[in-house]
């Protein structure tokens, strides 16, 4: 039996319908723009974000480099979260591979850059000993608070306060469609104050592989650019964006599932003695926990244990902390077996009183 693997979206496998779709694909070269399935891929993906134009990238990490070196100059800076992915869990590729300094502000508790914070790292132009900053970079949903959305009226404060000063903003939009759903908003409404977004298609969305940078005409062009100076220029992959087309036309649209499993989850833990929520509230399909003071395991004996007796697999985030991410092949069932399996290994494990 495949395990329940509650460790990331990451995980979730390919659909059969995108199979179907991989074998059949129409394809092309597209370092010539001639594959006609990723042609297609790139224009729904600007038309969903409504933006001008889109391009077809291997991963989120590298929608995230190619807009952080499209937008800036070497030993420019950019603006960017403490807890953000770009910063804390993509090789340090702004300064390896671009000369780009990342200036971090804190991550406030609902996925937040706070303004001022965000203005008081803006540089002074005139003094000769400034880095020039040139990009603000939010995470929607901001991963390191449990999957939190970012609201389209605050991202518009934020595009304010970049215009004041001159200042491009990218949104890391690996989840952008879960924020969507948890907002109720379109995916375009959230993402119309930023230059350039990048999302995600092998998450949540189930597509194997790929990810979109979508923008301007112009500046997707210059991107297009960069993603070949990185040897990310592909020939037939259309195969996988047939995938991406699945992910994003029908995947999107179901994305409160993942949702509402990650509340049920959440909602056993709530009621666990053993464990508590680390955070709340759970809007997306996040939810991070942590074993509390009455229980003997840390978080590593306890993951084991819950993958070795009930083929259930949860990441372990900290020494007695875990993050478990819902998706499309986690059921309600899955769910009820998960805890299931989490409530013996508490009752187990507690001393006769
Ligand atoms: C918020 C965020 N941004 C970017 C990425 C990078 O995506 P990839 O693993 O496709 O490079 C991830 C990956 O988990 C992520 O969570």
């Amino acid at each position: 039996m495949d395990s329940i693997d509650l460790r990331s979206d990451t995980v979730s496998w390919p659909t059969p319908e995108m199979r179907q779709a991989m074998a059949n694909a129409p394809v092309g070269d597209d370092v010539y723009g001639e594959d006609p399935t990723i042609n297609r891929l790139q224009d729904l993906a600007a038309e969903r974000l409504g933006k001008e134009a889109a391009l077809f990238v291997s991963s989120g990490t590298q929608g995230n480099i190619l807009a952080v070196l499209t937008h800036c100059t070497r030993g420019s800076e950019v603006i960017i979260g403490r807890e953000a992915h770009v910063f804390r869990r993509e090789v340090g590729g702004a300064a390896a591979l671009g000369g780009i300094q990342l200036n971090t502000v804190p991550v406030q508790h609902d996925g937040t850059l706070g303004l001022a914070d965000l203005e008081h790292e803006i540089r002074d132009t005139h003094d000769v000993h400034n880095p020039l900053t040139r990009l603000v970079c939010l995470e929607n949903t901001q991963g390191s608070c449990a999957g939190a959305p970012l609201s389209a009226g605050y991202t518009r404060s934020v595009r304010a306060l970049c215009d004041r000063y001159g200042l491009a903003l990218h949104i890391d939009g690996a989840r952008l469609f879960n924020a969507a759903a948890a907002l109720n908003v379109s995916a375009a409404e959230l993402v119309a104050p930023a230059d350039s977004i990048s999302i995600c298609l092998s998450k949540g969305l189930c597509a194997p592989v790929g990810s979109l940078l979508v923008g301007s005409r112009e500046f997707i062009a210059r991107a297009r650019r960069n993603r070949k100076m990185l040897g990310g220029g592909m020939r037939q992959a259309g195969i996988l964006a047939a995938a991406g087309l699945i992910a994003l036309e029908k995947m999107t649209l179901r994305l409160a599932d993942d949702h509402a499993t990650a509340r049920q989850l959440a909602e056993g833990i709530r009621q666990m003695s053993g464990l508590r929520l680390s955070y709340e509230p759970v809007l997306t399909n996040m939810v991070f926990f942590e074993l509390d003071e009455s229980v003997a395991l840390n978080a590593t004996q306890f993951a084991e244990a819950l993958a070795r007796d009930y083929n259930v697999r949860i990441g372990p985030a900290g020494a007695r902390s875990f993050r478990a991410v819902t998706h499309y092949w986690i059921t309600p069932e899955a769910i009820e077996t998960a805890l299931t399996g989490m409530r013996h290994i508490l009752e187990s494990t507690r001393q006769p009183a």
